[in-house]
């Protein structure tokens, strides 16, 4: 009898085909063959994989084959915990909103019914307002329901993982091809359940977190959110001219606990605090001009430098605190962003996507926001927020949404500690926003609602 090679069809929801490179390891050799490769009809990326021939399925393939599963666990089982951390942050603040809800809600209907008769103009008004309110509630307890989801997930990893463990000692006595598809399944749900609850719109920003006190007013810090999970290299540059040495730190630790860094220069001086790293390169908008650089800060080497078509330079457009700031790059979960004005839109601020290696502008947006009127703004899951002032009192008062190119007034607190913000930039590795307040390097923590269609509610 000829062993016929087992045909498994993995689906796996993913972003780039790199990943399926990865996960699976090509060559028979190894265990496991891509067959072939194609999106289907909803975009998702089918796999085909040949999985090894019986004969091949030795003892020494099938420890490597659970060596694998194993290291795909773990994997996981850190995702998960990331996943979690947040999610169990955004419940907290999202149940805190339902109780307040629900309270107001009450606390409505005793006055409706004490005094029927005679209500208020202004009492109407904010009724309706809450009555727009209402429907949140269903989306709260989507999110309360997406919590569990997340629990349940670890637990089926931990299960899981000792189920492996356990193999491990005792080769041959489960069936693997069930165990596989135990594996994958589990991984497809994780990544779907990822992306679901990775983007969304911002409803709410944290209490500041001054991280250190350090440089002159004006300035900008930033880590990487291209590295991976445990880097946490801190990139300063202090000042907004006149200056072309970024200082490099070890990790946020150490930028905290000790003045120990490396230095870069940069061919040119930079213009404004709207520099941004991504993947070990500054993005920076050289001093009197709107040509942005790209430049690879391990080697000290300038990649590419284009000007960006009719931006205003100079304090032509900055925001309402000056500052050269009129050019400001910022990336976010889809990439690289460039917040300007121009005079072709009368000084209201343009968003253009960037290409992150060419730096062509890809697509661009015009608001109807005046930059000089905005005090920063930065750019979450594609959406830009604004915010109406560098000063104290100042909330996120306006935002852009490029997916569907519609604006909204938006009405979101944050605390400016130190009353004079130069810089405030959105990391989507750690969902924190980082400003220079003042000569205070500050970290603050966004909530994210993602946005459920009403048909899963
Ligand atoms: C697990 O993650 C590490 C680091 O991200 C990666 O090198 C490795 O290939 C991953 N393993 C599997 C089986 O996905
Ligand atoms: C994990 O294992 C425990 C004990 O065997 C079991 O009760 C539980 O249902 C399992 N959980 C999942 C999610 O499979
Ligand atoms: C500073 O960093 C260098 C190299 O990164 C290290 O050799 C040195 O011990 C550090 N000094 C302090 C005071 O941490
Ligand atoms: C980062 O740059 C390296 C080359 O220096 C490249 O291989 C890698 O894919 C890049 N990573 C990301 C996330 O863009
Ligand atoms: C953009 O909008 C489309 C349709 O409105 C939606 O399906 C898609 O998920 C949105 N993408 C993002 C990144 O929000
Ligand atoms: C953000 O949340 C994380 C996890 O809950 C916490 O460790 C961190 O201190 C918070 N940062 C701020 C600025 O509140």
């Amino acid at each position: 009898m000829q062993p016929s090679p087992r045909l498994l069809i993995l689906t796996f929801l993913i972003l780039i085909s790199i990943q399926v490179a990865q996960v699976i390891p090509e060559g028979a050799e190894d265990g496991w063959r891509v067959f072939s490769s194609a999106p289907d009809s909803e975009g998702r990326c089918i796999c085909t994989v040949v999985a090894p021939q019986q004969t091949l399925c030795s003892r020494d393939a099938r420890t490597k084959q659970l060596r694998q599963l194993l290291e795909k666990v773990q994997n996981m089982t850190q995702s998960i915990e990331v996943l979690d951390r947040r999610t169990q942050r955004d419940l907290q603040y999202v149940e805190k909103m339902e109780t307040q809800m629900r309270g107001l809600e009450t606390k409505f209907k005793q006055v409706e019914e004490n005094h029927k008769a005679h209500l208020s103009r202004q009492f109407q008004a904010l009724k309706s307002k809450m009555d727009e309110l209402m429907p949140l509630i269903p989306v709260l307890e989507q999110y309360r329901a997406d919590a569990k989801l997340v629990l349940q997930f670890k637990e089926e990893v931990r299960n899981l993982s000792s189920v492996l463990a356990e193999l491990q000692e005792e080769i041959g006595a489960y069936d693997y091809e069930e165990l596989q598809s135990r594996v994958t399944n589990l991984e497809e749900r994780l990544r779907a359940c990822m992306q679901k609850l990775a983007c969304g719109k911002l409803t709410g920003i944290s209490n500041p977190l001054t991280v250190k006190t350090s440089g002159s007013r004006f300035g900008a810090w930033m880590t990487d959110p291209a590295t991976p999970e445990g880097d946490t290299t801190v990139y300063y540059m202090d000042g907004y001219h006149n200056n072309r040495f970024v200082r490099v730190y070890k990790s946020l630790q150490n930028f905290m606990n000790a003045d120990n860094f490396t230095v870069h220069r940069l061919p040119h001086p930079w213009s404004g605090t709207g520099q941004v790293v991504y993947n070990r390169t500054l993005y920076f908008n050289k001093y009197q001009s709107h040509i942005i650089i790209r430049f690879y800060i391990p080697s000290e080497r300038l990649l590419t430098q284009r000007s960006l078509p009719y931006a205003g330079y100079n304090n032509m457009y900055p925001y309402s605190w000056g500052g050269h700031s009129d050019i400001d790059l910022m990336v976010d979960e889809s990439g690289l962003w460039a917040v300007y004005a121009t005079n072709q839109n009368a000084g209201n601020i343009v968003i253009s996507k960037l290409d992150l290696t060419t730096l062509e502008v890809l697509q661009s947006w015009n608001t109807g926001y005046p930059k000089r009127s905005a005090g920063e703004a930065f750019m979450i899951c594609g959406t830009l927020y604004m915010t109406n002032s560098h000063l104290g009192g100042a909330k996120v008062y306006y935002s852009y949404n490029t997916n569907t190119s519609t604006y909204e007034y938006t009405d979101i607190q944050f605390h400016n500690q130190y009353s004079h913000i130069s810089m405030l930039d959105y990391n989507p590795k750690d969902r924190a926003l980082y400003a220079w307040n003042n000569g205070h390097q500050v970290l603050y923590n966004v909530t994210l609602f993602h946005i459920i269609k009403s048909d899963e509610l």
